[in-house]
């Protein structure tokens, strides 16, 4: 959902959404989240501003991050971040993005529970935002998600792969 009502979201369903992600299952149990939530309207102009990437969007010919809009007109925007310290790092593998994104997903189904839409905004100059947002160097800021009643039904969303391009059995298929 990328576009919101112009009306306030009530703080118990911040709460509750808050609420979802602090129960999300993470490394150790060591819980890297750390959570921003925005109302101010100065703000959230200025993130929306940050949610675009030249160097990302340009090549792929998009004009900007869909999501662009629906920043600044959102009541509440939560800028997920994670300190990595505060998780696993093991063969290479950085399981503070693993904690961040089922996080993300018990936030998005919090927020579809009170009646309220969201988008997972992935795509952001981050030293920006670390900038507005006085975050520390350690922290990571992994997403955005503007957050508020629905301007429109939800868009039955684009097309997902079959089971038979995704799924192998025993083992790996060429
Ligand atoms: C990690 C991640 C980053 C994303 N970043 C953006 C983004 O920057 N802008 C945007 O409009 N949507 C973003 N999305 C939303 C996806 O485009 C969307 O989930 C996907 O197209 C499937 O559509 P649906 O969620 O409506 O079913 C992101 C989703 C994920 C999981």
């Amino acid at each position: 959902m990328r576009r919101f009502e112009d009306r306030q979201v009530e703080d118990e369903k911040i709460t509750a959404i808050l609420e979802a992600v602090r129960q999300a299952p993470s490394w150790a149990n060591l819980q890297c989240w750390r959570l921003i939530v925005v109302k101010e309207a100065s703000a959230k102009e200025e993130l929306s501003g940050f949610s675009y990437v030249d160097s990302f969007f340009g090549p792929l010919g998009y004009k900007t991050n869909p999501a662009k809009k629906g920043i600044a007109e959102a009541p509440v925007v939560i800028v997920a971040c994670a300190d990595p310290s505060q998780s696993g790092v093991l063969w290479n593998q950085s399981y503070y993005m693993t904690d961040m994104g089922i996080a993300a997903q018990n936030l998005m189904l919090a927020c579809r529970e009170v009646g309220l839409g969201t988008v997972f905004v992935g795509v952001f100059n981050e030293e920006g935002i670390r900038d507005l947002l006085d975050i520390p160097l350690h922290i990571r800021v992994v997403g955005l998600f503007p957050i508020g009643y629905p301007l429109e039904e939800r868009p039955a969303g684009p097309p997902r792969k079959p089971l038979s391009e995704i799924v192998f059995y025993e083992r790996w298929e060429q």
